[in-house]
Parts: structure tokens; sequence; C-alpha cells
């Protein structure tokens, strides 16, 4: 008795290592613990067994069943987890993966323009953030003692040898172009620029400009008008209108600022345009003669249109963002929606 017990474990060792796969551990089971199997066949042999052995049998017996059982049991689990990293992989599923990056809304708004202005026949230019006051205010006909040179409107850079400054707009690049190449102008120059500003919900001290101007003989305040007005169709829609109101800058006669029908109340009046149904967009004006001059392009000859405006308050209305500071913070859950 004791030896058919000590059979059934040894052929139990031998069957049990050459079990390789699930359904293998599935038919070692059903051979000794089904219920026609090995050890079913031992209790069924209990009747016969003389009563005083029977005890010390059957316990035999269910030593030998709990170690089969837990053996059993283990290479279960062993082939399950196994077959499952092949079978719970679906290869047609899309993969996990992190999130790639992807455009600043800045820049994505950046690109856009520059895109409209190619089409409409204009090249980008591009110039230093560090500029002297003769670019940035001199040249662009700015008198000596008008408000925009204070230094708690302009950041100065303390450099020897003349009067250096981050530059407070992009107009300064108008001056380059034009001195150095000569009409037909038509440029854009986006960039950063930089004024003496506390950071709030529409100001920071570090922003984007883009500046437009076009010099020919022959250019009219209507050619503005027109390339203002396609400009920001082709941007917020064919619906859009423009608005010019008269206005003052040192460097254009006459000047004006440009609105856009709010895009959000269709010009009816809302939140975002505080009721009046136009947002003020951009600043510009036919070019002084005196610019002109400067740069040696004679305005009795020529005559030219420019226009500068910020890209932070394009990108604002564009994706309905309400505060210039989220541009610059570099949260990504911000980032991640563009
Ligand atoms: N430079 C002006 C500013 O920063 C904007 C501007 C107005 C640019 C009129 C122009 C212009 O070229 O013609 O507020």
């Amino acid at each position: 008795m004791n030896q058919d017990i000590s059979n059934i474990k040894s052929q139990f060792d031998a069957d049990y290592a050459a079990v390789n796969s699930l359904s293998a551990v599935d038919r070692l089971k059903y051979a000794y613990l089904g219920r026609k199997g090995a050890i079913s066949a031992q209790f069924d042999r209990m009747k016969e067994i003389p009563p005083e052995e029977r005890r010390a049998f059957g316990a035999m017996l269910n030593t030998l069943k709990t170690e089969i059982t837990a053996r059993i049991e283990e290479l279960q689990q062993k082939f399950a987890a196994e077959q499952q990293t092949e079978a719970d992989i679906d290869l047609t599923l899309p993969g996990i993966t992190g999130f790639r990056g992807g455009l600043h809304p800045l820049t994505q708004v950046y690109d856009e323009v520059v895109d409209i202005f190619r089409g409409l026949g204009f090249t980008v230019e591009d110039g230093p953030e560090c500029e002297t006051a003769y670019y940035n205010f001199d040249a662009l006909n700015t008198p000596p003692n008008h408000p925009s040179r204070e230094w708690t409107d302009t950041f100065y850079l303390d450099v020897p040898g003349d009067t250096w400054l981050l530059r407070t707009h992009t107009s300064p690049v108008q001056i380059r172009v034009m001195q150095r190449k000569k009409p037909p102008i038509r440029i854009i120059a986006p960039g950063r620029t930089y004024r003496n500003d506390k950071p709030d919900a529409t100001h920071s001290p570090a922003f984007m400009q883009v500046e437009g101007l076009y010099v020919d003989k022959g250019v009219t305040f209507a050619d503005l008008k027109g390339t203002v007005l396609a400009f920001y169709r082709a941007l917020y829609g064919a619906d859009v209108n423009i608005r010019l109101r008269p206005s003052f800058f040192p460097f254009t006669e006459p000047s004006a600022e440009v609105d856009v029908s709010c895009f959000f109340c269709r010009g009816k009046g809302c939140r975002i345009c505080k009721g009046s149904g136009w947002l003020e967009m951009a600043g510009s004006g036919m070019v002084h003669p005196n610019v002109l001059a400067e740069c040696d392009i004679d305005p009795e000859v020529y005559s030219g249109w420019a226009f500068g405006m910020g890209l932070e308050r394009i990108a604002l209305f564009k994706f309905g963002v309400d505060d210039i500071r989220l541009f610059y913070e570099n949260d990504l859950r911000f980032l991640q929606q563009f």
C-alpha cells in the first residue's frame, strides 16, 4: 500500500517535470486529481483495506493529494502568467505614447501670420532685439522728449558708446530695411519686443509684434485698408470687418488704429469686446515723409504704409484665452490644449 502511494508520487514527479504548457497542466490535473484519476482510484480502494490500516493509509493519501494539488496550482500560475503575456497583448491596438510635444500657441499664430503675408507677396525680415535709440526712436521721427523714451517705459542697457535699449517695437526694422533696400519694399518683421510694464492679464514686459511695411510709387491709404482687411479675413474668417480710427504715431501721417469686428458676438457687443462690437488690433498709417527721407527714399517720389500689431493679442482672440501670462508660464496643462 505504501508502495502504491510512493509509486504514484514518483510517477507524478516525472510527469510534473515534463509539463511544458497550460494544457499539459490541465492533463496532469485530470490524471491525478480528476474523478477517475490516480488519487481517486486510491480512495476508491479504501474499502478493500483492512480497517486497522485504513486510517494510516487515508492520512498518507491525503498528504499526497495536498502536495499534488499545491504543485499543480503552482504550475497553473506559472503557465497562466506566461500565456497571458502572449494572449493579452493585442498588437493591432495603437501604442501608448507620451505627449510628443507640439508648437507653442504663439508659434502657431506666428506661423499663420507669416503664411498669410507671404501669400500676399510679403517677405520676412528680422532685426536685433538690442537696438540703439537711433533706430528705435530718432530715425522713426520720435522727438527727444517723447514720453515713450522714459526709462519707466523703455529698458535701457548699460552699454557704453551709444544709447542702447531693448527695442520697444518692431518698427526699427523698417529703418534697417529701407536703409538697405530700395523700393519696391513689401516686408513683415515679426519678433520679440520689450517694455517696462508690470505683468497683468493684458501686459507682459516681453511680448511680440509683427511689423508690416509697403513702400513703392503710388502706394495709398486704400492699399493699407485692403491689405489689412484681407489679412484679418484670412486669420479670423471671411465675415469679419475692419474699421480705421484716426490716431497718432510719430512715424506715420496720417495714422490710424485698426479695429476688427468682434467675431465672438459678430459685432453685437459682448464680454470680449467690452460691449463695443470691435477689437483693437493694430496701429498703422502712411509712412511719415521724414522717415522715408532719413532712409534716403525720396518722399516726393515714393509713398508707403506701415502697421504694427501685437502677436499675443491675435492669439488671445484666436484661442479665446483671457490672460497673456498663460503664454509665458509654460504650464503643460495649458499648452497641451493647442
Ligand atoms: N510701433 C507701434 C507700437 O508699438 C505700432 C505701429 C503703429 C507700427 C503704426 C507701425 C505703424 O508701423 O505704422 O505701438
